[in-house]
């Protein structure tokens, strides 16, 4: 008799989301996707996989819905029904790299929403939800380096990975105090091929000083395809000690 599982992901229907998403597969799994476009491939492999699917075309600019609507949902589950529940806030936008100087307030507002309001209410409707489940629980953040360095034109986006980072040694701390926390980890993936990696080598170099880095990496075979990155994370992901470092490096030894 397979375990019976939980993972909710956020942006699995592109880049490093997606990849997780399909290599979470199993039989037993009940998998909750969540983001603007449905991938239209993974039903199918779920179905083959005994997985079962659920995807939501959900627009995390509006956090406090989403929320809601993980609550709404997590609440018609029993408190034994699974052994694992994981969570992994994976979406994430770089928007359009330029100054704060000149950027536009509904950007920098989607933005901050989407990469670190959404994570927080998601993982806060998630910890309660799930607080009285006897499954171990486990939340993944995906930050960036760019959360723990700063480059100009991406104001934004580090803030928002700064802020998912310490969010998340915050909520370690709660969750170290209770008898079944849940363990929580903010994780740099690395650096991966996907459309975020092509915004950034397609920025305006005019507003992005920093553009050549994005096309050094991808001229020097730096990236690594999604389907390689997830692996790392979903290694990560399964090490004994996950959750004793809260904010993390997939390339931590
Ligand atoms: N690529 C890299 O080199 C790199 C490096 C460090 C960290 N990361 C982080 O890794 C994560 C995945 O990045 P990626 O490279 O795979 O990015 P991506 O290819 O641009 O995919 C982003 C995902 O986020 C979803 N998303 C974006 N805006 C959304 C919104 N408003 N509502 C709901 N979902 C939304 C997208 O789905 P929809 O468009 O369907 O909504 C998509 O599935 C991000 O958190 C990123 O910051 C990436």
């Amino acid at each position: 008799m397979p375990s019976k599982n939980l993972a909710i992901i956020t942006g699995a229907s592109r880049g490093l989301g997606r990849s997780l998403a399909h290599q979470l597969l199993q039989p037993g799994l009940r998998l909750l996707c969540i983001s603007r476009q449905a991938d239209s491939e993974l039903e199918a492999l779920a179905s083959k996989a005994g997985t079962e699917l659920t995807q939501w075309q959900q627009d995390l600019a509006e956090p406090v819905v989403a929320a809601q609507r993980l609550s709404d949902w997590l609440a018609g589950f029993e408190a034994d029904e699974f052994e694992h529940a994981l969570l992994i806030n994976n979406a994430g936008t770089v928007g359009n790299p330029k100054p704060l100087s000149v950027a536009r307030a509904g950007d920098l507002s989607v933005a901050l929403r989407v990469g670190l309001e959404a994570p927080m209410l998601l993982s806060s409707a998630f910890l309660a939800a799930t607080g009285s489940w006897s499954a171990r629980r486990k939340v993944l953040n995906i930050s960036s380096g760019l959360g723990r360095n700063a480059m100009a034109s991406q104001a934004p986006y580090c803030a928002a990975k700064a802020g998912m980072d310490h969010f998340s040694r915050a909520v370690a701390l709660e969750e170290a105090r209770l008898s079944n926390g849940a363990r929580i980890v903010s994780l740099a993936p690395g650096v991966i091929d996907t459309d975020m990696q092509v915004q950034l080598r397609e920025a305006d170099p005019a507003g992005f000083p920093d553009r050549g880095i994005f096309e050094n990496l991808k001229a020097g075979g730096k990236l690594d395809s999604p389907d390689a990155a997830a692996a790392k994370v979903l290694a990560y992901l399964a090490r004994e000690d996950y959750g004793s470092k809260p904010v993390a490096d997939v390339r931590d030894a």
